[in-house]
């Protein structure tokens, strides 16, 4: 047994007491939130403690995250639990991040699927243990039926990863005579990628001040609002989710129109 597997897993409750989300109307709400969980090293470090002592705790932010999501009517969350440039940290980090996740998902999928979720793995398998990818097929097979909130747990998952996957699979069509390339489109290129119902990202958050997106949905989050908070990601949870999602309504999206009021004064 894996020293990750014996770790406490924190349960949290999909509402709290005296917690209600705000009153927005559905319509404005972002279709499609995405959570760079950052910060979880530098939490724990700062209390002198061990960087997975953060991955822990965050843990229990993703899951009451994603509890306020539902709360709120979010249709679909995307989480970066682990990028494809993750593999560059310390063997132990890598195990524990791997080990941990595979925990995660299995002590934490009947309360997703008792809240409606529909889990789905986004990323590339090469390298990502068979046995964090059998859960997390596990998860999206127990969850599937489910009408609520998707959520997306994105797992060794790289933007580029994923345009050059795609890239790749349209050459082999085009090569195989099954794509023509002289048909390909903003549209066709969605198709090859690893979620092809994925939704553009509406709201990009990330947390613990840094202000990047360290190559997470870049093809869908290309007009995505950006939101930035400084804590880090263990001290995030859903009020702050349901905070950046009020500053989401009130911003002024315009795809590159443009409305000149002084002419409709006119
Ligand atoms: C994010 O926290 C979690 C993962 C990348 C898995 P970090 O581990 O990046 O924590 P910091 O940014 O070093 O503090
Ligand atoms: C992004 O955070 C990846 C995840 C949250 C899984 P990182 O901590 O890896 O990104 P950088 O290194 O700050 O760009
Ligand atoms: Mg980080």
């Amino acid at each position: 047994m894996a020293d990750t597997d014996r770790l406490a897993v924190e349960h949290v409750p999909l509402h709290r007491p005296g917690l209600t989300p705000p009153d927005l109307d559905a319509q404005a709400l972002p279709q499609h939130v995405a959570c760079v969980m950052d910060g979880n090293g530098r939490w724990a470090n700062s209390r002198g403690l061990p960087r997975t002592e953060g991955h822990r705790v965050g843990e229990a932010t993703m899951m009451d995250v994603i509890a306020g999501a539902v709360e709120l009517g979010i249709p679909e969350l995307s989480v970066y639990a682990f990028s494809t440039e993750n593999w560059r940290r310390s063997p132990a980090e890598v195990r524990f991040l791997m080990g941990f996740t595979r925990t995660v998902l299995r002590s934490q999928t009947d309360d997703l699927d008792r809240w409606g979720v529909r889990v789905r793995w986004v990323g590339r398998e090469p390298r990502l243990w068979k046995s964090v990818l059998s859960e997390v097929r596990r998860a999206e097979r127990i969850t599937a039926a489910n009408t609520g909130t998707v959520l997306n747990m994105c797992l060794n998952y790289g933007g580029r990863a994923e345009i050059a996957d795609a890239a790749r699979a349209m050459g082999q069509d085009v090569a195989a005579g099954r794509l023509k390339a002289s048909s390909i489109t903003e549209r066709t290129v969605r198709r090859y990628l690893y979620s092809p119902t994925m939704r553009d990202v509406d709201l990009f958050i990330r947390t613990s001040g840094e202000l990047r997106t360290s190559n997470f949905l870049m093809w869908e989050s290309a007009y995505a609002e950006l939101y930035f908070s400084p804590l880090p990601w263990p001290e995030f949870d859903r009020v702050q989710l349901w905070k950046a999602v009020e500053a989401y309504v009130n911003r002024d999206r315009r795809f590159g129109g443009a409305v000149d009021h002084a002419a409709q004064a006119g």
